[in-house]
């Protein structure tokens, strides 16, 4: 796999770099282009895959908890959005104690969802309507509900039922102190004591999470064997692959040492490094950096070796991506040479700052790192984790991703900006080489619901940390369909209830509301999407364009220029812009420039 660095690339033109004044930037000149060469034309590489959190989609038996049977009666609208694919958070039996990423049997669809049948219905649905689907496995833990964990916890030390997950022996005369001092991602100690049946207290063990949530132990053989069952499992059913959680976490380092992480790493990565404003990566510190003992382990790999092979026996190009938050991007590839996993997500990209010079440094690394191993890059800015972007991209004060805001957080964002900057950021990722992942509701241009009461918040986050961190409970309000009706129409037959409640002011965000809206949200991504399609923007090179200045994100893409305002003054327009050669604006333009936090791509 090489990169390929084009040879004509001349100096660039008099940069913008005062912010105040403009050139008439010309699109002839280009510097360096970064591609892949040699990959191949799986779908995944180029697919758009939307992000369905099932709990919080469509309902379809008024419980107040979307289900599959209210996917399957949605799935048309996706299709209309122009999805290539959806990956669906767990629906697996679960007693929800993490939304469903806490899971008691992976081979089973949890009442509250449906059925496998309604499952099979889905997929069918889907396949139909052209769009693939992928499903979450949660391999790092168990939920204690689990039978596997249940027999754990009834047969003695040293059992081999015990040996599937992480148990220890406490330290001290009494063996009450815990086995060393990791915390939970959720806040807490990471480790919980067990009680003998005859009522003394027994052994720990580890949860990196939440309590509910004991972490298997990967380098038991018999753990390995279960997961290829249920990996068969779902794709003997007919699924196009899985969204793999917790990806970096599956393998503790021996002998489990202390660790104390820094005060500011986030909640699911422990160990992300923010990305330098340099792109290269020059010292080994740098390409493979400390990582915390529970973290990015060098044994994960050959685990998803195996589960590549695995997958390699199915037909029709079945998917691994990692959910696995390690930086710096060149260590993150290694989930994803050719022997790997196929897709991780860039959640560096997404954690990068509303900054021209930071995104040019992250786009041109991701392309290089997921390059020198032949995968495409991917890119998101939202899910079921994280601030989503219409509030996170207009934040007045750093959140650590997992953290949250509510209304006491500090810098709490101008929805007007936010909106204007998510579609902005949106309209840029979607001109992109690669694969995209978009989180449902975005296409709403919804915000983070700040305003959730505190009774109502739910996420393990909240109550582990004693209420100093908010949670994810923001990002996952269930979604509106309809203005004027209750709960939105998320509950298909006109209930009102819903797992969490929505906002009074969401009438305008439904996607009725949007429906054929000239400018709205909804009609930018239909737009972007199809654009993506018929230009095949994922398949592309990206060359970047200079002129336009510091505060700007300027390239071309299979013949379409897209320019990105994040400065604070308008940019001038290429001088041949006609108004036919305007593909997409993220706002309308006032004369012939492009105003702040605006995106545009020109035929
Ligand atoms: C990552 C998932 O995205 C998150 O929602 C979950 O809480 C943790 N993994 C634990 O499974």
């Amino acid at each position: 796999m090489t990169i390929e660095t084009s040879p004509e690339s001349g100096p660039p033109e008099a940069a913008v770099t005062d912010g105040t004044t403009t050139t008439s930037p010309t699109t002839t000149e280009a510097e360096p282009a970064t591609t892949l060469v040699g990959t191949g034309g799986e779908w995944w590489r180029s697919a758009v895959i939307y992000q369905i959190y099932p709990r919080s989609f469509s309902d379809s038996d008024g419980d107040g908890i979307g289900d599959l049977p209210g996917i399957t009666a949605r799935l048309t609208a996706l299709s209309e959005l122009g999805v290539d694919a959806v990956w669906l958070s767990p629906f697996m039996t679960s007693p929800q104690h993490d939304a469903g990423y806490d899971v008691a049997d992976y081979c089973d669809v949890d009442p509250l969802f449906g059925t496998l049948e309604d499952f099979d219905r889905l997929l069918a649905t889907a396949h139909g309507l052209g769009i693939r689907v992928i499903v979450d496995l949660v391999p790092n833990h168990t939920s204690w509900d689990h039978a596997w964990f249940r027999e754990a916890l009834a047969a003695a030390p040293g059992s081999p039922e015990r040996a599937r997950y992480m148990f220890r022996d406490g330290k001290g005369p009494n063996g009450d102190e815990m086995p060393n001092n990791w915390e939970s991602v959720f806040g807490g100690p990471a480790w919980e004591r067990t009680t003998n049946p005859d009522g003394t207290p027994g052994q720990w063990y580890l949860h990196l999470f939440d309590k509910s949530q004991p972490d298997l132990d990967w380098e038991n053989p018999w753990v390995r064997e279960r997961f290829r069952e249920i990996l068969r499992f779902w794709l003997d059913r007919g699924v196009d692959g899985f969204r793999v959680d917790v990806a970096h976490g599956l393998i503790k380092e021996a002998g489990l040492p202390d660790y104390t992480p820094p005060a500011d790493a986030g909640s699911m990565g422990g160990g992300v490094v923010p990305v330098g404003l340099e792109p290269g990566i020059d010292s080994d510190a740098e390409l493979d950096p400390p990582t915390p003992p529970y973290w990015a382990q060098d044994g994960v790999h050959e685990i998803y070796r195996d589960w590549h092979d695995l997958l390699a026996e199915y037909e029709g190009d079945r998917v691994l991506c990692a959910e696995a938050w390690v930086e710096p991007l060149t260590k993150l590839a290694r989930w994803v040479r050719p022997d790997e996993m196929h897709q991780a997500f860039n959640f560096t990209y997404l954690s990068a700052g509303w900054s021209a010079p930071e995104l040019r440094v992250v786009i041109d690394t991701s392309i290089a790192a997921f390059s020198s191993v032949g995968a495409p890059s991917t890119w998101v800015l939202s899910n079921h984790d994280v601030v989503r972007h219409a509030s996170r991209l207009a934040l007045g004060a750093d959140n650590l991703q997992g953290a949250g805001i509510g209304p006491k957080s500090p810098g709490l964002p101008d929805p007007v900006v936010g909106l204007r900057r998510a579609r902005a950021a949106t309209s840029l990722m979607l001109a992109l080489p690669g694969s995209a992942y978009v989180y449902q509701g975005e296409e709403l241009g919804l915000p983070e619901d700040i305003y959730l009461p505190d009774e109502a918040r739910q996420d393990p986050t909240w109550f582990r940390t004693h209420h100093e961190k908010y949670g994810r409970d923001g990002c996952r309000v269930p979604i509106p369909w309809e203005p004027q009706v209750p709960s939105y129409g998320f509950g298909l037959e006109g209930t009102s209830a819903s797992w969490l409640p929505q906002p009074d002011d969401w009438d305008r965000f439904a996607r009725a509301s949007q429906e054929g809206v000239a400018g709205s949200t909804l009609e930018l991504y239909k737009l972007a999407l199809r654009l993506r399609a018929e230009r095949q923007l994922g398949t592309g090179v990206l060359e970047w364009l200079p002129g336009y200045g510091e505060n700007v994100i300027a390239f071309r893409n299979n013949g379409v220029t897209v320019i990105a305002n994040m400065g604070e003054t308008a940019v001038e327009l290429p001088v041949e812009t006609t108004p036919d050669g305007i593909l997409l604006m993220s706002e309308a333009l006032t004369e012939a420039a492009l105003p702040p936090d605006t995106a545009i791509w020109l035929a």
